[in-house]
Formats: structure tokens, sequence, C-alpha cells
């Protein structure tokens, strides 16, 4: 009896621990706000949020606050059996929800280095093999370095003007400027 309660107290413990160490960007899909879809010639989508906080303070035109997390999400769409995507509305189907996210988060200071990029598998927090950070993030999003490090930032504005999640088409493959 003793033993049995003994291993109860343990399995519960256990899976306490477990879920403490679950990353915090388990839960992303509730604790971020989307704000942005991204459709590419060559069959990705890609989802874009960002912390409520952040959002507020874009609509007081405040600066993105230390803490600030924004998050892509990718998928790909589903081909037809001509070589292109399905599309429903002018936009997209999918087909798959790819298993890492890429993560940038806002840390004291100002200009380039004040941002911290990250590829991982947000339930585990386990980061995409073969990634090098910040590498070719760095470089690349520098080119945004007058719209917060963020090329996103004009759909950004227009969903803190007027709470519509911001859909475009890119006729660029990658992440190629469209
Ligand atoms: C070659 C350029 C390029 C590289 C390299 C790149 N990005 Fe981006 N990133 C973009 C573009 C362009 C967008 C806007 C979405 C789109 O157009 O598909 C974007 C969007 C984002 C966003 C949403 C905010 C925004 O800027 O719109 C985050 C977060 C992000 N990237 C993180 C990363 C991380 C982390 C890495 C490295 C693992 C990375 N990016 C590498 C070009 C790049």
């Amino acid at each position: 009896m003793l033993r049995q309660a003994l291993g109860l107290v343990f399995l519960i413990f256990g899976l306490w621990v477990g879920l403490a160490q679950e990353s915090a960007l388990a839960d992303y899909k509730n604790r971020l706000v989307h704000y942005a879809t991204v459709d590419r010639i060559d069959g990705f989508i890609r989802d874009i949020y960002i912390s409520p906080e952040a959002l507020q303070a874009v609509r007081q035109r405040k600066p993105l606050p230390p803490g600030t997390v924004v998050l892509v999400d990718l998928h790909q769409a589903k081909p037809t059996s001509r070589g292109g995507f399905v599309r429903e509305g002018g936009f997209f189907v999918r087909a798959s929800d790819e298993p890492y996210v890429h993560v940038m988060t806002r840390l004291e200071g100002e200009g380039s280095s004040s941002w911290r990029f990250e590829a991982l598998e947000p339930r585990t927090g386990a980061p995409e093999p073969g990634v090098e950070l910040p590498g070719d993030c760095l470089e690349c999003h520098r080119a945004a370095l007058t719209t917060e490090m963020l090329f996103s930032y004009p759909q950004l504005l227009e969903f803190a003007r007027s709470g519509q999640v911001q859909r475009s088409f890119c006729k660029q493959p990658g992440r190629q400027l469209c």
C-alpha cells in the first residue's frame, strides 16, 4: 500500500517536473497574437506571431519593449498534380506544419545586437539541427534595421490599426525580399 502510494507520488512529481520543463513557447498559438501570413510562390506559408504586450506598444506608437517575442510558424502548401499548389479563396491550402519555429526575442539595448535569434521545436525547446545562430538570421534581418529588424513591420502596423490578420502573397521564393 505504502509502496503504491509512494509510486503515485513519484508519478505525479515526475509529471509536474515534465510540465514545468516544457518550453515557454509550447503554447505560442494562445500566448502570442497572429498578425500576418505570407504565402510564397515556392509553396511555403509563414504565420507570424507577436507578444500581446508588444502589440500594445505598437498601438501606442512606442518601440517594441524588451521581452517582445516574434515567431514564424512555417507550413507547406498542398501540391496539385500539375506542379502548382491548391488554393482556396486565393490562398494556399495547408498540407503540413513544419516542426521548427523561428523566433526573435527583443533584449535590452539598441540596434541589431538587441535581438536574440532562435530556431527550435516549440514544445521541447530543442534546437533545429544545422542552423547557425545568429548567423544568416542576423545578416538578413539587418536589412530591416529601420523597422525594428522586422520585415513584416508594415503588416504589424496595419494589424495594430485594423485587427485584421494581414495576408499577402510573395512572388519570390525562399526568404528573398518581396
Ligand atoms: C535571407 C533572409 C532571411 C534570413 C536568412 C532569415 N530571415 Fe527571418 N524573415 C525574412 C523575411 C523576408 C521575413 C518576412 C516573412 C516573409 O516574407 O516570408 C522574415 C520573418 C521573420 C520573422 C517574423 C518577423 C519579421 O521579420 O517579419 C522572424 C521572427 C524571423 N524571420 C526569424 C528568423 C530567424 C530566427 C532566422 C534564422 C534562423 C531568420 N529569420 C533568417 C528573411 C530572412
